[in-house]
């Protein structure tokens, strides 16, 4: 979706393929199902201009390129999915029987090194046909954060443009020279593993500070200086440093997996990405431990929770730490009173037996304790309604309020 907003935007006609019929029709009135900042506007601005919403493949071969942006979700061993890209490869290749011109399939989903080769190439090829037609092929991945994902698709910092050939990767970069950005260019894997590699370090920057943290909270240290200071050094720079409950969202937690899935396929033993998801796993149950030391067991408690998206400004709730924090809670007996700006919808379908509120406020209402889990905005301006509380017991999960004094799971 991003893509094709921002692609349009840039200047370019897009058909943006979707096989979901539901979405297709959402989006063709200018609805996107998911909340995303100023998405809603970009596809409004472009729908029935330069931008075309359709189930069909059948224009693919009147067009210049094909962007593969489709999910790579995690199968249960924790390698990734690739059902879609093969699926999605097999279509374009169908669709560019008897297309006449240079074409170029790019792959934007984030897929382990060497899918392009093996997987993506193959699966376009497999007919006969296609062998002698003029294809090119290139890997692009994206760095998009979600509920900021158009700022960082018009502001990049690099555009990584892998290709088989010279001729495909100047295509792709013709395609960005709107943008002011350095673009590196790389063979296909080298691409591939770009993406995981930027994913597992910045993962690895947030448990390296989580596990500060949790030292920090033992000598009654607060991190945030700590990692203001550690910060301010250049070749380390301030930025994912936050301590907390731990990273979620559909891509750090799926990605460093399937990174570790791959390592020790080639017998190797990823030691630290191992440790970076362990952390991670840990840092959920210390803070409900934490919320038992301060008051007590948790059976028949009220809890408010605020935040239940993986992150602020977004409805996703995929690998949040919520999930696990409220199953815990739960688990342990407590009531679990929850609120978020845009994901209780998404959050009552994983989890019923809780009691979605609409304003905090209402959360706070008669509650023993309240965890904060996310950096919304309207979090910070919470004041009076801790005065709702039974007992005011407030603890962060991310930090936020810890101006006024209050306590976190690492600080
Ligand atoms: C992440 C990357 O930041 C993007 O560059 C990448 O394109 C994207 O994954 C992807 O692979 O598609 P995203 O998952 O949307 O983006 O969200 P982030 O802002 O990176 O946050 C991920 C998680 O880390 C959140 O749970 C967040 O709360 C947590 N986090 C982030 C911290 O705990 N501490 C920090 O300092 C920063």
């Amino acid at each position: 979706m991003v893509s094709s907003v921002c692609l349009a935007e840039l200047g370019h006609s897009v058909d943006l393929i979707e096989i979901d019929d539901a979405k297709v029709a959402s989006l063709n009135s200018g609805r996107v199902p998911i909340y995303e900042e100023g998405l809603e506007e970009m596809l409004v601005k472009h729908i029935d201009h330069c931008l075309k919403v359709t189930p069909d493949y059948d224009n693919i071969c009147n067009t210049d390129a094909t962007f593969v942006c489709v999910g790579t979700p995690s199968l249960s061993d924790g390698s990734a999915d690739l059902s879609m890209i093969k699926s999605a490869s097999s279509s374009i290749g169908e669709a560019l029987l008897g297309s006449r011109k240079y074409h170029v399939v790019v792959v934007k989903s984030t897929v382990p090194p060497g899918t392009t080769e093996k997987v993506v190439i193959p699966e376009i090829l497999e007919n006969r046909h296609l062998k002698n037609q003029d294809i090119g092929f290139a890997m692009n991945p994206e760095f998009l954060r979600e509920g900021r994902a158009i700022k960082d698709f018009m502001k990049p910092d690099r555009i990584i443009i892998g290709s088989a050939d010279d001729k495909a990767g100047d295509f792709i970069e013709s395609v960005y020279r709107g943008l002011n950005a350095p673009m590196i260019r790389t063979g296909l894997t080298e691409a591939e593993m770009v993406k995981y590699a930027s994913n597992a370090f910045l993962a690895t920057k947030i448990s390296f500070s989580n596990e500060v943290g949790n030292i920090c909270k033992d000598l009654g240290i607060d991190v945030y200086e700590v990692m203001k200071g550690v910060g301010m050094d250049h070749r380390i720079n301030q930025y994912f440093l936050n301590a907390g409950a731990g990273f979620g969202g559909s891509c750090f937690p799926k990605d460093v997996s399937a990174l570790i899935h791959l390592a020790e396929d080639l017998d190797e033993d990823p030691i630290l990405l191992k440790s970076v998801m362990a952390i991670n796993e840990l840092q959920p149950k210390r803070l409900v431990d934490l919320l038992e030391k301060r008051i007590g067991h948790l059976s028949g408690k009220r809890v408010a929770v605020l935040g239940l998206a993986f992150k602020d400004n977004t409805d996703d709730v995929r690998a949040s730490r919520s999930i696990y924090v409220i199953s815990e809670l739960k688990r342990r007996g407590a009531r679990v009173a929850a609120y978020d700006p845009k994901a209780n919808n998404s959050m009552q379908s994983i989890l019923s037996d809780v009691d979605y509120c609409q304003n905090a406020a209402e959360a706070l209402n008669n509650a023993d304790a309240c965890l904060i889990m996310t950096e919304w905005p309207e979090f910070s301006a919470l004041d009076r309604e801790f005065d709702r509380m039974k007992t005011k017991v407030i603890i962060e999960g991310r930090r936020i309020l810890s101006c006024a004094g209050f306590e976190g799971i690492c600080w």
